[in-house]
């Protein structure tokens, strides 16, 4: 969408994954201290996004949504100016159709210009945008309303289209939103997590600048699956251009999580500016080589064994787009070190089972 917005993919933190319906505003208040006190902030994780549970379940008597009184008694504005004030931008969540998907609070539908007035007039900088309670209306319809009740607010909002790949939005969300969910919900397992990477991979040639497929929110941290397991997970969300909003609880995060969500070197791939999505370029069995172009003729190469035995994983120029006996140097993204040798026509590593090797490689003379 061009609202000059999501030049490169979103990233932030979200309530859902880890809290559900369980928010207050004490707890939005402390993720926003603790972005800034882990030093994610500054890493670029910017967007603190509540989702479903944050409204009464009746407008008030003009038509407006209202904050909930017992869990978000000083309301939104106080919020955003807090989060503002922090450096920081807030998101919310919406719906498209008539409840949102918890059945707790209203939706947008055919309220579309006075919710977009009062997120606007919130300072709210962020639209999460369900698909639920939808009357059966075609999101292409539902959809573009908010679209334009958000530019007519004048206030830039970033447009997150959660409408679980129903309708293929990649093939128009580009015009609708600044992101476009490509699946269903995620969950914290490995299963789960793959076969929506693999989902979302389908549709790597619909992402670009302003506009992201969207495989759904990090679990990285909710404990769910291995250290390596996570890694893959972060991997794969970073060379897909994939918004990065974690999903789990901040305020505790450990060490080995903040090592995860907070490498700078894997940041980067999903911030280049290029903004190409990486695809997956060859399957042997379990064995997968994913890669994508980045800024300055690099290449991002990630290598994933999805099987249970440590394997040996190759990957050809000829598959990642690099032209023949071009010298390399290596960069492993993981490890944070250089490779002595400069190979000119492929590389290979060795991947342990559920783990990957990320590289970036660099064309030199
Ligand atoms: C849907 C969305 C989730 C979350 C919940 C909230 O399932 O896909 O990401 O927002 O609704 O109820």
């Amino acid at each position: 969408l061009a609202n000059g917005l999501a030049h490169t993919p979103p990233m932030g933190w979200n309530s859902w994954n880890h809290f559900s319906c369980n928010i207050n505003e004490t707890v939005i208040r402390e993720t926003a201290d603790a972005l800034v006190s882990t030093g994610l902030a500054k890493l670029g994780y910017k967007y603190v996004n509540i989702d479903d549970c944050w409204a009464e379940k009746t407008r008030d008597q003009q038509g407006n949504l209202v904050a909930r009184k017992s869990t978000f008694p000083s309301g939104i504005k106080a919020l955003a100016d807090y989060v503002h004030n922090k450096g920081l931008k807030l998101g919310i969540y919406g719906d498209s159709g008539t409840m949102t998907c918890s059945m707790t609070m209203p939706g947008s539908l055919g309220h579309e210009e006075q919710d977009a007035q009062t997120f606007a007039s919130w300072g709210i900088d962020y639209l999460k945008y369900d698909n639920c309670n939808n009357e059966g209306i075609k999101p292409t319809i539902r959809y573009p309303i908010m679209t334009r009740a958000l530019m007519k607010t004048g206030r830039p909002i970033f447009l997150s289209l959660c409408e679980w790949g129903d309708m293929h939005p990649a093939l128009w969300g580009s015009k609708v939103g600044n992101s476009w969910r490509t699946t269903g919900n995620i969950n914290d397992t490995w299963d789960r997590m793959m076969y929506i990477a693999d989902m979302n991979e389908y549709y790597a040639d619909y992402a670009r600048p302003g506009g992201w497929n969207d495989p759904d929110m990090l679990e990285v941290g909710n404990g769910g699956m291995t250290k390596d397991e996570y890694i893959v997970h972060f991997s794969i969300w970073a060379i897909s251009k994939a918004p990065l909003l974690i999903g789990c609880d901040v305020k505790t995060i450990t060490k080995e999580t903040l090592g995860i969500l907070g490498n700078k070197e894997v940041i980067a791939v999903n911030q280049d500016r290029l903004g190409v999505q990486a695809k997956k370029v060859r399957t042997e069995d379990d064995l997968e080589v994913w890669a994508g172009p980045l800024s300055k003729y690099r290449v991002v190469v990630l290598l994933v064994n999805r099987g249970l035995a440590s394997a040996r994983i190759t990957a050809h120029w000829d598959d990642i787009g690099l032209p023949p006996n071009t010298a390399v140097v290596t960069r492993d993204l993981w490890l944070h070190i250089k490779w002595r040798q400069r190979p000119t026509g492929n590389m290979t590593a060795m991947v342990a089972s559920h783990s990957c090797k990320m590289f970036v490689l660099k064309p030199v003379s």
